[in-house]
């Protein structure tokens, strides 16, 4: 799944930036934080189709 693979490089890069640029740091919490509801959303959809 695309959103699983975001998820990922956005805690990468919260990792990476830690201590070191907080401003990108926060935009990549902001867009994992989308992304996150992005995936709840299209497992609803799934469990949907499956019924
Ligand atoms: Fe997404």
């Amino acid at each position: 799944m695309a959103e699983e693979a975001a998820i990922k490089q956005y805690n990468k890069i919260i990792k990476l930036t830690e201590g070191k640029d907080y401003v990108t740091q926060d935009l990549a919490v902001r867009l994992l934080a989308d992304e996150e509801s992005h995936k709840v959303l299209f497992e609803s959809f799934l469990k949907e189709y499956q019924k």
